[in-house]
């Protein structure tokens, strides 16, 4: 297979240097792939390179021969190391690939790097373990007040009309939704590396500057790389002792097993916020951008039965909220009607935020056309659409701001 090399379509691309600035380190391009999803205007396409050499790189002390100027994620995955969906499968784990979240970082001549935008070079010793102890690494950025907060906020917070939360936003996600609604973050892959005490302590501070107690973190998707949240949260806990500290996770729950979530909680997280995008495979794929059904389904099923495990099993010990989506284009107010069964079927009082989608990033483009956010009056019959399969505590947010969860329901 030929390696790949990115070409910008003049027609599309609107010069806005987004590419330039926050995603490539190459003067020459090596077919990373990374402008090319997070190009906001689909402006970047791949075509094969026209040349290109053989050279040998050391894999944990193996000789591989590879590609000249390919990333190293690509010689791996070439060499017949494949690439996982998931951070414990029998594969290399590269869930963003922009170089934002570091899940993908190996020993490169004796430097922590991230393989997915890491040229191979002829000669080069890449190691899966780090031959010293080193400390996770991310970019993250925001570290600021919030006045509304996420998923993962109780509602009654959320109409003080100050700022309720301190939040700070990781780099990278797995998820390629086109109408991402924080895509300055997904695709972040140039910017200041932060230890977990770093973020911690920057957090800490962001909380005393806004005399607040709940400190979150969003992205991005926060759970990608898993040993730097956890130590995160461990010492944003040790930094913040105070039982009122209240600390936040808002994912997209794809990673969540049982396990990782006894471990959040182990380290100190409080409230998380989930957002289950889905209920049927194919919408799911849509709203997300997963082309591959089958990491789609894996995914999907994740989320949910993370909802499930935390209402069963810590349900007076985490305050749990769900974000749905929704937008006409995009899922059918039936496919909302049955995830608010699902939902009221698992714990009726779950608090459910529905999030109009609106045309972000890509413009959520489908077949060509541009989404339109939905309109209020589609947000109010969503809002009764739900009530009415037994949730007892509905958000919806609208172009007006939120409504819910005690609106008068006039159409009864
Ligand atoms: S991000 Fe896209 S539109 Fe912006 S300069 Fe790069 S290719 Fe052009
Ligand atoms: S981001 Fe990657 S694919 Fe895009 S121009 Fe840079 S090296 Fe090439
Ligand atoms: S997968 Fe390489 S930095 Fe995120």
């Amino acid at each position: 297979m030929a390696p790949w090399i990115s070409k910008r379509d003049p027609n599309l691309c609107q010069d806005c240097q987004y590419c330039r600035k926050w995603i490539c380190r190459y003067e020459s391009c090596i077919g990373c792939q990374a402008c090319h999803v997070s190009c906001p205007y689909d402006a970047v396409k791949m075509e094969e390179r026209p040349s290109w050499e053989t050279i040998t790189i050391y894999f944990d002390d193996k000789p591989l021969q590879v590609t000249s100027g390919i990333p190293i994620k690509e010689a791996l995955q070439l060499s017949g190391f494949p690439i996982s969906p998931f951070p414990k499968g029998d594969g290399i784990f590269v869930p963003c690939g922009v170089g934002g979240c570091m899940s993908c970082a190996m020993e490169v001549d004796g430097v922590f790097l991230p393989i997915c935008v890491t040229q191979v070079q002829e000669g080069m010793k890449i190691q899966k373990e780090f031959s010293h102890p080193i400390s996770p690494l991310r970019i993250v950025h925001g570290f600021q007040g919030h006045p509304v907060g996420g998923v993962g906020t109780p509602w009654n917070l959320k109409a003080s009309g100050r700022n309720i939360e301190v939040a700070c936003f990781s780099a990278g996600c797995n998820l390629r939704c086109p109408q991402c609604q924080n895509w300055t973050t997904t695709y972040c892959g140039k910017g200041v590396y932060l230890t977990p005490e770093e973020a911690a302590i920057s957090l800490t501070r962001a909380r005393k500057r806004e005399e607040v107690d709940r400190m979150a973190i969003s992205g991005g998707e926060s759970t990608l790389n898993r040993p730097w949240l956890i130590q995160f949260l461990n010492i944003l806990r040790k930094l913040n002792p105070d039982k009122e500290a209240r600390l936040h996770v808002d994912t997209n729950g794809t990673f969540l097993t049982n396990e990782y979530v006894d471990e959040l909680f182990q380290a100190g997280m409080t409230d998380v916020g989930i957002d289950l995008k889905a209920i049927d495979v194919e919408t799911y794929c849509r709203i997300t951008g997963i082309e591959d059904r089958k990491k789609a389904s894996l995914y999907l099923r994740t989320s949910w039965e993370a909802v499930r495990y935390i209402s069963e099993n810590y349900k007076d010990r985490l305050f749990l909220g769900v974000g749905i989506p929704y937008n006409r284009d995009l899922i059918s107010m039936e496919e909302v009607e049955r995830i608010g069964k699902e939902i009221s079927n698992i714990d009726p009082n779950l608090q459910v935020c529905v999030l109009d989608y609106r045309p972000e990033f890509r413009r959520g483009l489908i077949e060509g056309n541009m989404i339109q956010r939905p309109s209020y009056q589609e947000m109010v019959e969503i809002y009764h659409l739900l009530r009415g399969t037994g949730l007892s505590t509905v958000l919806c947010q609208t172009p007006f701001g939120h409504i819910g969860p005690h609106i008068p329901d006039k159409r009864r």
